[in-house]
């Protein structure tokens, strides 16, 4: 049965929640497998506007179940808000949506410890949402999972354990004021109550329901260029957004997985710091920002916009093993005379012949364009590949080929029906 990988290829918000809502409603179960709420996936369905930052947005199709994965960082409340929005929009996330007893919580320290972070010289531009620290207590064997919050007396003492540590550093380090303990212990307890029916043990259901057929469509938050080990880093976000993390976030082997589909933005946008080769500064950027509409769902934050970064996919189709792929927004493009596509980087003159993720090279150097013609006209009609222009046909083989991608699915706008598949 068919267990698809879908992962964002560029920096993240290239509109993986818009596709899959698409693709949802193909799969029995969709599981969420890295990231936290720092994410931010919007779907519009008729007049409604979904932004879901936990819950995968295969919620939003009825007859699919949902997993929040162990590699998963779960904040308690930000999740009991999406629970709470999704039954008031008449969602019903009961019997349908699961989450992984080996999922991590994000604690109030996490949050405090990561604006702390963000305030001193060291700016990664985070969304400030935990996400590192409760990542690195993860990895110091230190975090609380869900399943910590069955037993109280566990829960108690992991509690208790941490926040001597945290408020230590806090006081000492941070001259911070320290974080009230009974307070915390009673909001994880109350969270507890109210997610109990939700816990699950997520590898055996999604184990079990392969091995009796069922499909399912694992989806990653964020995107390639963020991976803590492939991206830009230190300029990354905490987890493995590429498709090795969908195997360790869910407990699903690599001998399960039958493919792996790519979201891809007809343009390149990141949020945060950290190099960006094909940046578009001044006029040019903003222009593109304000017809794109690039601006965080979890933050609000303006994005950076450049140039399709042709050089860049190629890592990613290789780092991801993508076979498919969705290309987003690309009726944005339509205001240009001329678009560029950047197809190799440069340094002192010679062109690289791979893609370099150590920033001092990456800060260095020069992309190398071609220049192609715009469609000067509004695609957003478009419901199959002959209504789109001549033009714009040939932006999408160009960076195809350049890419090595196969286009399957072209959004040109952020409706269900905005939407072609080839
Ligand atoms: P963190 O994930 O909040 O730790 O942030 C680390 C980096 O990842 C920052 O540059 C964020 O802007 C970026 N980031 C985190 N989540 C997203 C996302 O969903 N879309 C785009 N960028 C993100």
């Amino acid at each position: 049965m068919e267990v698809t990988v879908l992962v964002g290829s560029q920096w993240g918000d290239e509109g993986k929640g818009k596709i899959v809502d698409i693709l949802s409603d193909r799969y029995d179960f969709v599981a969420r497998y890295q990231g936290g709420a720092n994410a931010g996936h919007t779907v519009i369905i008729g007049d409604q506007q979904f932004i879901l930052h936990l819950v995968p947005s295969g919620i939003l199709r009825e007859n699919v179940k949902c997993v929040i994965g162990n590699g998963v960082v779960i904040d308690p409340q930000a999740l009991l808000d999406e629970i709470q929005f999704l039954e008031s929009s008449g969602i019903s996330t009961k019997g349908r949506l699961f989450i992984s007893h080996n999922a991590h919580l994000i604690m109030p320290y996490h949050k405090l410890l990561d604006q702390i972070n963000e305030s001193g010289a060291n700016k990664i531009g985070t969304t400030g949402r935990g996400i590192g620290p409760c990542y690195i207590d993860k990895y110091a064997r230190k975090g609380i999972r869900i399943v910590d919050l069955l037993d109280r007396n566990v829960l108690k003492e992991k509690i208790k354990l941490n926040l001597e540590e945290k408020n230590n550093l806090l006081k000492k380090v941070y001259n911070h004021a320290e974080l009230d303990v009974e307070k915390i212990i009673n909001e994880y307890v109350e969270f507890d109550k109210q997610i109990d029916q939700y816990i699950t043990d997520a590898p055996s259901l999604l184990n079990n329901a392969i091995l009796e057929g069922q499909s399912v469509l694992i989806e990653g938050a964020q995107g390639t260029m963020l991976d803590v080990d492939h991206g830009t880093y230190p300029f990354v976000t905490s987890s493995n957004p590429t498709s090795g993390g969908a195997c360790t976030g869910t407990g699903i082997p690599p001998t399960k997985i039958s493919s792996v589909f790519g979201i891809v933005k007809a343009y390149t946008t990141r949020v945060g710091n950290g190099p960006f080769p094909t940046e578009l500064f001044g006029d040019e950027g903003e222009e593109l920002r304000k017809t794109g509409a690039e601006f965080g769902a979890t933050t609000g934050r303006p994005r950076r916009c450049g140039w399709f970064d042709a050089f860049l996919l190629n890592y990613s189709r290789m780092i991801n093993g993508i076979e498919r792929t969705a290309i987003t927004k690309l009726d944005v493009l339509g205001y240009l005379d001329e678009i560029k596509v950047c197809v190799g980087y440069e340094k002192n003159g010679k062109k690289l012949k791979s893609y370099p993720t150590d920033i001092s090279q990456l800060e260095n150097v020069t992309p190398v364009y071609e220049t192609l013609k715009g469609w000067r006209q509004d695609i957003s009609g478009a419901r199959s590949f002959n209504d789109l222009p001549a033009e714009c046909k040939e932006y999408l083989s160009f960076i195809s080929q350049e890419s090595g991608i196969e286009i399957k699915i072209i959004s040109v706008g952020p409706k269900r029906e905005q939407t072609i598949e080839l």
